[in-house]
């Protein structure tokens, strides 16, 4: 069974689709990234899954693709930002190389505000965000293995703190 080099988690938009290619690249590994996953074994987006059946489902389709990708996948992992609510999923992450790109809400809603792509800032931004960010900082701090704050830093910037932080 394989084992991720790196896994990346963080919320929504903090770059880690960018920065886990970045990554993949400098490593000469594989990048993989369970929304991806999930998209293409469902033939729907992340949005349509919302919609339709609600976050619940969504988390649970997220939960299999995680497991599934964890034990798989030997390359760059990134989680989708919701990945950590579920403590099953937290604890396959545990013994792992876990980085957490952070970045502070006023950086979060610049660069999310206008994504509706994104189906948990539909109706929103700045106050959501914030709600966001309290429930879940702790738990990316809970598995991270490091944490890179991504503010005012590009992608590059971003994937050599990373590098640096192994
Ligand atoms: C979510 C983040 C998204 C996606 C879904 C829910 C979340 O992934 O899984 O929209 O709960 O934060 P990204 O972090 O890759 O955008």
């Amino acid at each position: 069974m394989s084992s991720p080099l790196i896994v990346l988690v963080g919320p929504m938009g903090v770059g880690k689709s960018t920065v886990g290619r970045l990554l993949a690249e400098r490593l000469g590994a594989g990048y993989r990234d369970t929304d991806d996953d999930i998209v293409a074994a469902q033939g729907r987006t992340i949005a349509e899954i919302f919609v339709d059946e609600g976050e619940a489902a969504f988390r649970a389709l997220e939960k299999e693709a995680v497991t599934r990708a964890v034990a798989e996948h030997d390359g760059v992992l990134a989680l989708g930002g919701g990945a950590i609510l579920d403590a099953g999923t937290r604890a396959l992450l545990a013994g792992r190389r876990v980085v957490y790109l952070s970045m502070d809400v006023e950086e979060a809603v610049r660069r999310t505000g206008l994504n509706t792509a994104r189906p948990l800032l539909a109706v929103n931004p700045r106050k959501q965000w914030r709600e966001l960010m309290e429930a879940r900082r702790h738990l990316y701090e809970e598995v991270a293995t490091a944490v890179v704050p991504t503010d005012g830093r590009t992608p590059e910037e971003v994937t050599r703190a990373v590098l640096d932080a192994l």
